[in-house]
């Protein structure tokens, strides 16, 4: 028997569990009871149209007061969902790379777990699900979530966004928040649909091949203050990719930039497929990577982030010495903007350095110091938010609005330009990096002083660099 489910689509004028103390002159609307499992009617659980998410403009005009859709989370009996040891037996190969990516790490991740649990303390808990959509989505969709300790989870929800998450989809309702529609059972869903299995049936589905299959997890949006905090589906889907359609799959399901051929079977007794998906879900997150010892997943990461930038400079120097240097940040690689997703936790700055002809540095900027703080006064990519008191932060949850956004457009550019001032007659090496950090230092330092728990410090990566020479 199919589990199957009756699919709310609420209005409430406070999303249903975020932050309600926002609207403090709002009644709090009690949730309606979620259906569990069996006994609900077989209802077609594909919506009329997906809901798209608001432009940030709009979201932005009218934060706080415009009523949004909320998707009540589709609940099932704990254990409606399989585990992914079940299809390693057979998907021997797809599991062992599936098992190395960040979405496998998405609950159990080190690097997460202090936001979380940050989140449910300033939020009182009204953050524990909506956080859990994504990161834990069986858990949440089994009840083992909240509580927030994740003491409820069985080993499957623990494993974060798994197989039988994924290929239990049948459609995507709402492109924001994790608008998946969950049917786990003995249908497995995939992109093919034409090979058979002794332990499970194969149902083709187009989700799967499409990018709004990932967008609905990789568009965040503040349920209260209608803040765009990922916006990588939405940014992606107006861009040239976009348009052309070259998908996250194409790009991210593969090996390596550029690796488009990866033949032979996604499973044991399988068809032989020119082109198997490939399910290490690779992105900047070198630095946890290694941190894991998953070291070809830390080196193909490394390749992703060297993919997408280019640098160039431009340099002139005036009658008094002045160098003016312009060095030009060119997004060549990736389908969206760099930096992408979680932009607020991330960092992507310029590093310059100006040395003379006897190494002495006569400009620097952009540099990393002995507490591996990197100089604050450094041109910086990113997205950082305000909060309710007017203050940035990188804290989703407490996002007003944003603050600051500086990121390069998918094959577009950005410039900065540098004014030195060349101390004496002679020639000068320039040197232009970009570097690119999954976290800044400064939040990791608070991680330990709030909770004592020490990660190893942030490992940065050189995204691109370029040097020159200039006479005096
Ligand atoms: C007894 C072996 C076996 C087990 C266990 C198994 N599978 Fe499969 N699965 C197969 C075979 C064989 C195919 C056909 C592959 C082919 O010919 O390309 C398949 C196909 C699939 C497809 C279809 C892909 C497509 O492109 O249409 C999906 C999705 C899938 N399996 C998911 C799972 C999940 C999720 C699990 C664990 C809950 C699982 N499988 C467990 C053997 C198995
Ligand atoms: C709609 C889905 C969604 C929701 C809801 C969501 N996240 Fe995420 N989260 C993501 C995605 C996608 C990424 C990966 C983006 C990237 O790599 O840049 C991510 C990454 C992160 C990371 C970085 C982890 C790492 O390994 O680098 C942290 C921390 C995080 N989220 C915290 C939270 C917290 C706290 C909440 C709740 C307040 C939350 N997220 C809610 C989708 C979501
Ligand atoms: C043309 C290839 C291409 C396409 C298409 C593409 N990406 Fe990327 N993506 C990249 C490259 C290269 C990087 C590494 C640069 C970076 O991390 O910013 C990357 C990075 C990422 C990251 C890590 C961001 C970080 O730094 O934490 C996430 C998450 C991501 N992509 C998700 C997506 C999603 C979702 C889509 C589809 C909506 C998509 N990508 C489409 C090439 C692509
Ligand atoms: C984040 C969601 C996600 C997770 C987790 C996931 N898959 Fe997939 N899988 C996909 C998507 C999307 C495709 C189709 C990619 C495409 O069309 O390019 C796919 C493709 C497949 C295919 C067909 C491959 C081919 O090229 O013939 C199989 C089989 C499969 N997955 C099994 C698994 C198994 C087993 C696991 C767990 C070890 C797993 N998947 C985890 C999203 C996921
Ligand atoms: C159920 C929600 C969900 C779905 C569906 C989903 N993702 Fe993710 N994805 C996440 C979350 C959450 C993370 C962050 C995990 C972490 O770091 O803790 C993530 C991380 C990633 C990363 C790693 C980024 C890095 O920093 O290394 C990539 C790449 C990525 N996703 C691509 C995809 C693609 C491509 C698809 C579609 C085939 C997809 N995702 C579908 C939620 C999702």
């Amino acid at each position: 028997m199919r589990h199957s489910v009756v699919l709310y689509l609420v209005l409430l004028p406070c999303v249903f569990i975020f932050g309600c103390s926002y609207l403090t002159s709002v009644p709090e609307p009690e949730p309606p009871p979620a259906q569990v499992g069996a006994g609900a009617a077989e209802t077609a659980a594909q919506p009329a149209e997906i809901t798209t998410p608001p432009s940030e403009k709009a979201a932005q005009a009218a934060p706080a007061t415009e009523e949004k859709t909320a998707q009540q989370p589709q609940l099932f009996e704990p254990g409606a969902f399989e585990d992914p040891e079940v299809c390693s037996t057979c998907h021997k190969e797809i599991y062992a790379d599936w098992s190395k990516s960040m979405h496998a790490n998405a609950w159990q991740n080190k690097w997460y777990q202090p936001d979380l649990h940050l989140a449910h303390e300033e939020t009182d808990g009204a953050t524990d699900l909506l956080c859990g959509a994504c990161h834990a989505p069986i858990a949440a969709r089994t009840g083992q979530l909240p509580p927030v300790d994740g003491s409820k989870f069985d080993e499957t929800s623990r494993r974060g966004i798994s197989c039988d998450f994924c290929h239990t989809v049948t459609g995507v309702s709402q492109m924001f928040n994790m608008g998946h529609i969950s049917e786990p059972g003995i249908d497995k869903m995939g992109p093919r649909g034409d090979g058979r299995s002794l332990y499970h049936e194969v149902k083709s589905t187009e989700i799967h091949t499409r990018s709004d299959f990932c967008g609905s997890c990789h568009m965040v949006i503040h349920p209260v203050t209608g803040v765009h905090i990922i916006d990588t589906w939405q940014d992606w889907k107006n861009n040239e990719y976009g348009k052309q359609n070259i998908r996250c799959q194409d790009c991210h399901m593969t090996p390596g930039p550029g690796v488009n051929k990866t033949p032979g079977r996604a499973a044991l007794l399988g068809k032989w497929r020119d082109n198997l998906a490939y399910h290490g879900f690779i992105g900047g997150s070198s630095y946890v990577q290694d941190a894991l010892g998953n070291a070809e997943q830390a080196e193909l990461s490394r390749e992703f982030l060297r993919a997408a930038a280019k640098l160039k400079l431009a340099k002139q120097v005036s009658g008094d010495g002045t160098l003016e240097l312009i060095v030009e940040v060119h997004n060549v690689g990736a389908g969206h903007k760099i930096p992408t997703g979680t932009t607020y936790i991330r960092k992507m700055w310029l590093q310059v350095e100006v040395v003379d002809r006897g190494g002495k540095v006569v400009f620097s900027s952009g540099h990393v110091d002995d507490k591996n703080h990197v100089d604050p006064e450094a041109a910086f990519f990113r997205v950082l938010f305000r909060d309710a008191q007017g203050n940035l932060t990188g804290k989703s949850w407490r996002a007003h609005s944003i603050g600051y956004d500086r990121r390069i457009p998918a094959k577009g550019m950005d410039s900065e330009t540098y004014r030195v001032s060349l101390p004496e007659n002679g020639d000068y090496q320039v040197k232009a990096r970009l570097m690119y950090r999954s976290f800044a230092q400064k939040s990791l330092d608070e991680v330990f002083e709030r909770t004592g728990q020490a990660l190893p410090p942030v490992v940065s990566v050189e995204m691109a660099a370029a040097e020159t020479q200039v006479r005096y």
